[in-house]
């Protein structure tokens, strides 16, 4: 590969000019092979992200990332290979029904999930609060459990698109995370190393979201699934709304119960319909419905006759988890105090806030401040009132399970100022729009 002057290319990307593919390739495999310090990587990233990237860029940039490290071979599996990915939220715990109900109905879903981040949630902390339940799996028990039960849920495995990896440590930690190609080349390098067929994306907006304005969250949306149509795979994103948290419960083991609660053909309502309808999308993608109410049926009954949570079970074995927490909630771990927040007034609440319920949350335990922090699995807020409802004065708007006095005096605050009660409003719609 021709050897290219990185102080230059950072000064282009300054100064708003275009860095060629080559260029860019290269970029990633210096960087990837531990030629490029953080520091040029890190000043490039934040020059990426005031002036943005071309579609020509973007390209190129995400395929090396990609090409950083191994791609999953999964054509030996006759099941159509379809994943979905969220850009992040407050109580999103979709992934977890959703993966065995559409697997229930014939598609694989090799999920590799991320963990929490910042305020958002991540799914393996989720699995995890599961006793027993392992989400580091090599390569090949990886592929073995989703090739034997239809669906696996692991870590990101060391070897698959590393260029992600380390890049989004350095943003983590440089200010730039909220970029647009950045979030789109990351999410879409590491998804599509995973060999799929389709990908279903759920694009967040809101006070919860990476992308806060809905124009942003749409043109993320469209970048993935133009990204995803480049390299050959189809993408279909719905864009949702994440001023509010997702359902009921924050945490991690309150919300794998909410999570089984669907499975059981309960939950939240708002829970419900999304996962039903990323559902949809992934069975139209994997070819095996072709409209989204057959669809939705098809997952219904996968739900009511027992098969998907029995599916959930079998890969909680596979994966060393007890498989009895279906059953019986009480296997799963839930922190010894409890703190009520009440409506200072009557009225209607016109902000839940999923920023600062899950900022909370962290302060809490339930997610890290610092890379290397132990999650508190049996953390939780149960959020009682959310946008639209009525309240009255003294009505309990979240209930809070605990561990640690300190952590809750920073967390209250929080909680505090996360509700709004006033004039009556109505309640927001969740799903805004699809693209793809
Ligand atoms: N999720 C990712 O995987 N990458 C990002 O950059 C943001 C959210």
């Amino acid at each position: 590969m021709k050897h290219h002057s990185i102080i230059e290319l950072i000064e282009r990307k300054r100064d708003g000019g275009t860095l060629l593919p080559d260029e860019l390739k290269w970029i990633i495999a210096e960087y990837t092979a531990d030629r490029l310090p953080d520091y040029q990587m890190a000043s490039l990233l934040m020059a990426i992200f005031i002036n943005g990237f071309s579609t020509e860029e973007l390209a190129p940039w995400t395929e090396a990332m990609l090409g950083s490290g191994e791609v999953l071979e999964l054509g030996h599996i006759p099941a159509p290979k379809v994943d979905k990915h969220s850009t992040g939220g407050v109580g999103d715990k979709i992934s977890i029904p959703l993966a065995p109900m559409v697997a229930a109905c014939g598609i694989a879903v090799p999920m590799m999930s991320g963990r929490g981040l910042g305020h958002t949630g991540g799914t393996l902390d989720k699995l995890e609060s599961i006793p027993g339940f392992r989400t580091r799996l090599d390569r090949d028990e990886f592929v073995a459990v989703v090739e034997r039960y239809g669906f696996v849920m692991g870590g990101q495995s060391e070897t698959m698109a590393p260029a992600d990896r380390r890049i989004y440590a350095l943003r983590d930690s440089t200010g730039t995370v909220p970029s647009l190609p950045l979030i789109a080349s990351s999410i879409m390098s590491k998804k599509l190393a995973e060999g799929i067929d389709g990908l279903v994306l759920d694009v967040k907006t809101g006070s919860g979201a990476f992308m806060k304005d809905e124009p942003s969250a749409r043109a993320l949306a469209e970048t993935m699934v133009g990204i995803g149509s480049a390299h050959g795979t189809r993408v279909i994103a719905t864009l949702t709304g994440m001023d509010q948290p997702l359902g009921r419960e924050v945490g991690n083991a309150n919300e794998m119960a909410e999570s089984l609660d669907v499975l059981a053909g309960g939950g939240p309502a708002d829970v419900v319909e999304l996962t039903y309808s990323l559902g949809a999308d992934m069975l139209i993608l994997g070819g095996i419905e072709s409209d989204r109410s057959t669809a939705r049926a098809r997952l219904e009954a996968a739900v009511s006759s027992g098969a998907a949570m029995e599916k959930f079970q079998e890969v909680i074995v596979a994966q060393d988890g007890d498989p009895n927490v279906a059953e019986d909630r009480s296997l799963l771990p839930v922190a010894p105090h409890r703190f009520e927040l009440t409506a200072p007034d009557s009225g209607f609440v016109r902000r839940c806030d999923a920023r600062d319920i899950g900022v909370a949350g962290v302060r809490l335990g339930a997610g890290r401040e610092r890379k290397e922090d132990n999650v508190d699995h049996g953390v939780s807020i149960s959020v009682e009132a959310k946008v639209g409802d009525r309240v009255e004065r003294g009505d309990v708007l979240a209930i809070v399970a605990y561990s640690d006095e300190d952590r809750l005096v920073g967390a209250r605050p929080l909680l505090e100022r996360a509700w709004e009660i006033g004039d009556e409003i109505a309640k927001p719609e969740l799903i805004i729009g699809h693209i793809g």
